[in-house]
């Protein structure tokens, strides 16, 4: 008997650690995933028109510089989770990437290259939180502060982004180009 209670104390210890999501799990964490990264890419986006309409580049770069951060931040505590984008051309550097977003920025990428489509992914993270990833894809509307100098970003908005972000490398994108990543993660329900 002691023995038997051992096997189902080993049995359930070893199955807490190896425990992965089911795929009803990764269903619904997949549909919430996509429902808070639009909401907060609708957030971002809807201000940043308005300071553009208030001011062009010149208003809305330093808008970008001290609000997108807070403005994400705010986002995540509304939906109970910690939301993140992140790229491997990086504007600002508080948004690196970690080592499992650089593999999952590598997989795109190379999907991408392939021309092949860019699902959502839904995984338990290293901490064992699942956590959602979807690729960013720059729209037409984007190319003004990442698109290509002197063609879409004027000599003189880049001087403006310059000026915040010396080590800049989000720009020279195309329409379409994978931009970088939505990486939220959810806190792990038990
Ligand atoms: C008005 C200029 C402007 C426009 C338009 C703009 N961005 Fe940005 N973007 C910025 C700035 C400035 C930052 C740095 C924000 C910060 O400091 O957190 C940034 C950061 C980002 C980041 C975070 C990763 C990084 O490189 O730091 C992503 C992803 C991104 N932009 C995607 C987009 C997409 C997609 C669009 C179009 C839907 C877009 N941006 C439109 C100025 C702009």
């Amino acid at each position: 008997m002691y023995k038997l209670t051992l096997l189902f104390i080993s049995i359930a210890v070893l199955s807490s650690c190896s425990k992965s999501l089911s795929k009803k799990e990764v269903e619904q964490y997949t549909i919430k995933g996509k429902e808070i990264a639009q909401t907060t890419a609708k957030k971002l986006g809807g201000t940043l028109v308005e300071k553009m309409k208030d001011g062009g580049v010149k208003e809305a770069v330093p808008f970008c510089n001290s609000e997108a951060l807070p403005l994400t931040e705010e986002m995540g505590v509304k939906f109970n989770v910690s939301i993140k984008r992140t790229s491997n051309l990086l504007r600002n550097e508080t948004n690196k990437p970690n080592d499992e977003e650089v593999l999952i920025l590598n997989n795109y990428s190379k999907l991408f290259a392939e021309n092949k489509p860019m699902k959502p992914v839904v995984e338990l993270d290293n901490s064992g939180n699942p956590h959602f990833y979807a690729p960013i894809i720059l729209q037409k509307k984007c190319l003004t502060c990442h698109g290509e100098i002197g063609v879409d970003v004027t000599k003189k908005s880049d001087s403006i982004i310059e000026s915040l972000y010396p080590k800049d490398l989000a720009k020279g994108y195309k329409e379409g180009d994978l931009r970088g990543i939505w990486s939220i993660t959810f806190k792990a329900t038990e």
